[in-house]
C-alpha cells in the first residue's frame, strides 16, 4: 500500500511509533508542542515534521502539505487540540480519525481512564473515530474493550490500554486507507 498518512500529535508518540513500525508510510509529522517528544521519534526516522503552538498557523500549513503530499489520511495520535471549524471544512468528510482511550461515548475528554477507574465499571477500552468538531463525539470506527481489574491504578490500566492502542490503530489505519483503494479503483 503505497498511500501516505500525517500525524498531529502534542506528547510521547507511542502511538506514532506503532504506526511506523507497522510499514505505514507517513508523508509528515505535526504538532502544536515544539518540544513534543513524537516529533524526535519522527526526525530520527527521517520524516518531516513540524510545530506551532497557534492552532490557525498549524491547521494552515497541515492543509498546504496534505495538498502537496497527497496524504489519504490525517490521523491524531495524542493531538490535544480541538480542530476548527474552517479546517475541518476544508477537507473531504472522514479524513481525520483519532484514538482515545475509552469505550466512547463514555469517558469523553481528558482524564477518561480516571473517569473509568472511579467510574466503577467492569470494562473500558479503546475507540476509534471519525474526527467532528466536538470533543470525541465523531462516528465510531473500530472499538477494543480492555478488563479493568479491582486493583487497577490509572499507570497499570494505561499500560494494558496503551498496548491495546498500538495493536487497534495500525490495524484500523491499514484496513481505511484499503477500502479507500477499492474505493477508487471500483472494486
Ligand atoms: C493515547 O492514549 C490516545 O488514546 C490519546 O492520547 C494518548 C497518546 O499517547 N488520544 P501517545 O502520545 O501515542 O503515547
Amino acid at each position: 500500500m503505497n498511500d501516505k498518512i500525517a500525524v498531529l500529535l502534542s506528547g510521547n508518540g507511542s502511538n506514532l511509533k506503532a504506526i511506523m513500525n507497522s510499514g505505514i508510510k507517513i508523508s509528515f509529522v505535526a504538532s502544536n508542542n515544539p518540544n513534543a517528544r513524537g516529533l524526535n521519534i519522527a526526525k530520527e526516522a527521517g520524516i518531516f515534521t513540524f510545530s506551532s503552538t497557534n492552532l490557525s498557523i498549524l491547521e494552515e500549513q497541515v492543509l498546504k502539505l496534505t495538498l502537496k503530499y497527497n496524504v489519504s489520511l490525517i490521523v491524531l495520535a495524542g493531538f490535544m487540540r480541538l480542530l476548527s471549524k474552517s479546517f475541518l471544512k476544508s477537507l473531504p468528510e472522514k479524513f481525520i480519525i483519532n484514538i482515545h482511550p475509552s469505550i466512547l461515548p463514555a469517558f469523553k475528554g481528558l482524564n477518561a481512564i480516571e473517569q473509568a477507574i472511579e467510574s466503577c465499571v467492569q470494562y473500558t477500552g479503546v475507540t476509534v473515530h471519525y474526527v467532528d468538531e466536538g470533543m470525541d463525539t465523531g462516528s465510531i470506527i473500530e472499538q477494543k474493550k480492555v478488563k479493568i481489574y479491582k486493583n487497577d491504578t490509572k499507570k497499570s490500566l494505561q499500560t494494558r490500554l496503551k498496548a491495546t492502542e498500538h495493536c487497534l490503530y495500525p490495524e484500523t489505519i491499514k484496513k481505511i486507507l484499503l477500502k479507500q483503494l477499492k474505493n477508487k479503483n471500483n472494486l
